[in-house]
Formats: structure tokens, C-alpha cells, sequence
């Protein structure tokens, strides 16, 4: 079996390059690949890619993903995470191939704060989520043989990270203020590779489990409790931080570019019931994140 692999290097793309190498030929690329075009930029030149390596399975972890700058690169947010996606439904669907994709609880607008279902209706309050949610319906409307997953809050502990951001904060600073009104679940570019295999391997099987799916950790939090349970176990693990007070900010004091949906809690029952797997409460996955962080 042959796989391709588009967007090697970002944060689920690297997990994925680990994980997908099980499944069969994996052939891993990125934007920058001289050799075969990796670059949604370029919807034809990624159109060119398919064709010449005729893979079975496509996997499309590359994506436009700077929430706040998409509000003024509205054209190339679309380009990358709608038109070029739409290519790649196009050709995967005229070799039969199998696509997986993954979108975001962005596509939602979060009001309410319960945890949404794969039925709800969508309704993104800012340009990446329009344009994640044209990529999900361009998916649909042109390869039916598909696999979406909406997922949140993506943490890896290769490149930047929250985790890392706030425990650089937590020793230059003694008070950090910190969004506790939006609500997810953590869930890391680990986790989301590992389930991608297990779904692909048994979509292949079973053809009647392609679809849309919530594929994210289990439980809640919030950002400001989020980044207590960081220091916490930064601390447990004998790091000193300066940090004396973690103050909790609303949203309404927080002014971004985009707007974010203040309930991002997605029901991930579906996938389970799916696949056969459990999905962790996110703090077994943060705790061994922040652990690796701190070289412990
Ligand atoms: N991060 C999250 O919190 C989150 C939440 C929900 C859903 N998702 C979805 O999950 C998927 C994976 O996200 P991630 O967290 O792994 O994002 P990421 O780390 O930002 O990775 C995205 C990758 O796409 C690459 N890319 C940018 N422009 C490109 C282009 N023109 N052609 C080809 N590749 C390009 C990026 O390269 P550079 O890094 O060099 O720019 C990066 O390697 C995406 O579909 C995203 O929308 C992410």
C-alpha cells in the first residue's frame, strides 16, 4: 500500500510520518520538497503530485493554521484550506483513493456548553473556520471515500507549543493573566496520529466507516486551567518558576484579530465507537508532554 503523506512537518505531520511508516510506502512531503510539488499554493502542481505517485491512501495534515492572520490572508487561508483541498478530493476520487483530512471545532460557533456532535450545524465565527469548514463540504462533495477529523487545542512537543510558551513565561514573570472562558480538550499531534492509522487500517477493511468524525482527547478544560495544570507539574518535577499568581482574564479583555468560539468541547463518542479505541482524558497527554519539555 502506498501513502501520501502532504504537509510532513507541521505538528501532526511529523507524529504522522512516525505512525503511517507501519501502515505501508509511506512518501512524506512538505512545501519546501523540490522533487514532488508539496505546496497547496499550487493546486495544480499538487494535482500533478497524485497523479504521479497513484497512492491509495492520501493523508492532508498540511493547512493554513495562524488563526489571527487568516482574518487579513483571507485569499490564501481559502487557497490552502479550501480550493487546494478541493483538488485533492478531485484526484484522489478519480484513483479511488482513500482521503484523510482534518478540520476544527472552529467550523462551530461555540455558543451553549455541551459537547457537539459530528450533526450539529455549523457556523464559523472567523475566516479559518469559513475555510476549514469549504475544505470539509469541497471533501464531501467530490470523494465520498473520506475521513475527516475535527479536532482542537493541537499541542506537539516539537516546535513552538503553549505548554512551552507559558513555562518560558512562568520564569521571567511573577503574575500571568490567562482566558478562562473558552473551554476544549487539549489533544496532541501524538494522539491524532496514532488514531489516524488505527482508522485508516480500518477503513480499508470496512468501507461503511468513512465519514466525519470528532477526534479529539477526552474531557474539559480551559485555558487558565490549562496552563495551572502545567506548572503544577512543572513543579512536581522540581522545576522553579518565578511565577506567584495566575489570574483568570475573560475573553471580552483579550482583543484578537479573529474572533474564537467560547465552547469548543466536541463529542468524540463516534470515533470511539468507530474504531474500538479509547480517547485519554488530555491531561495523561499534556503531563507527558510537559515531562519531554522539561528534558526530565
Ligand atoms: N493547531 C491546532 O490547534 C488545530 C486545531 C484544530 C484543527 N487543526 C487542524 O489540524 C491539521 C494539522 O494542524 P497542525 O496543528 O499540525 O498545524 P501546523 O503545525 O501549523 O502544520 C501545518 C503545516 O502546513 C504547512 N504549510 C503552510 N503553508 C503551506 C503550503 N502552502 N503548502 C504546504 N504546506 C503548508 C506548515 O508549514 P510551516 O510551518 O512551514 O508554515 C505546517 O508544516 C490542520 O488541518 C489544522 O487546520 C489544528
Amino acid at each position: 500500500m502506498k501513502i501520501l503523506l502532504i504537509g510532513k512537518n507541521g505538528q501532526v505531520g511529523w507524529e504522522l510520518q512516525r505512525s503511517l511508516c507501519l501502515l505501508g510506502e509511506l512518501i512524506a512531503i512538505d512545501f519546501y520538497d523540490t522533487t514532488l510539488c508539496g505546496d497547496l499554493r499550487n493546486p495544480d502542481g499538487i494535482a500533478e503530485t497524485i497523479r504521479i505517485v497513484k497512492p491509495d491512501v492520501v493523508v492532508n495534515a498540511a493547512a493554513h493554521t495562524a488563526v489571527d492572520r487568516a482574518e487579513s490572508e483571507q485569499e490564501l487561508s481559502y487557497l490552502l484550506n479550501a480550493e487546494s483541498v478541493k483538488v485533492i478530493a478531485k484526484e484522489t476520487a478519480k484513483l479511488g483513493s482513500l482521503l484523510i483530512h482534518y478540520s476544527t471545532d472552529y467550523v462551530f460557533n461555540g455558543a451553549g456548553g455541551h459537547y457537539r456532535t459530528e450533526a450539529e450545524e455549523t457556523n464559523p465565527l472567523n475566516v479559518y473556520g469559513q475555510t476549514k469548514l469549504a475544505g470539509e463540504v469541497a471533501i464531501v462533495s467530490n470523494n465520498p471515500r473520506h475521513l475527516i477529523f475535527r479536532t482542537s487545542w493541537v499541542y506537539a512537543t516539537r516546535g513552538a507549543n503553549f505548554a512551552k510558551t507559558m513555562l518560558n513565561l512562568a520564569k521571567q514573570k511573577e503574575t500571568l493573566s490567562i482566558i478562562s472562558d473558552q473551554f476544549g480538550a487539549p489533544t496532541g499531534a501524538e494522539l491524532l496520529a496514532d488514531c489516524t492509522a488505527i482508522a485508516i487500517r480500518a477503513t480499508l477493511k470496512d468501507e461503511s466507516l468513512t465519514g466525519k468524525y470528532h477526534l479529539v482527547a477526552s474531557g474539559e478544560t480551559s485555558w487558565y486551567e490549562y496552563a495551572k495544570f502545567v506548572f503544577e507539574i512543572a513543579r512536581s518535577q522540581g522545576e522553579e518558576l518565578l511565577l506567584k499568581e495566575v489570574k483568570a482574564l475573560p475573553t471580552s479583555e483579550y482583543q484578537t484579530a479573529a474572533q474564537r468560539p467560547l465552547n469548543s468541547r466536541l463529542n468524540n463518542n463516534k470515533f470511539k465507537k468507530a474504531f474500538g479505541v479509547e480517547l485519554p482524558d488530555w491531561k495523561v497527554g499534556v503531563e507527558r508532554s510537559v515531562i519531554e519539555i522539561l528534558g526530565k
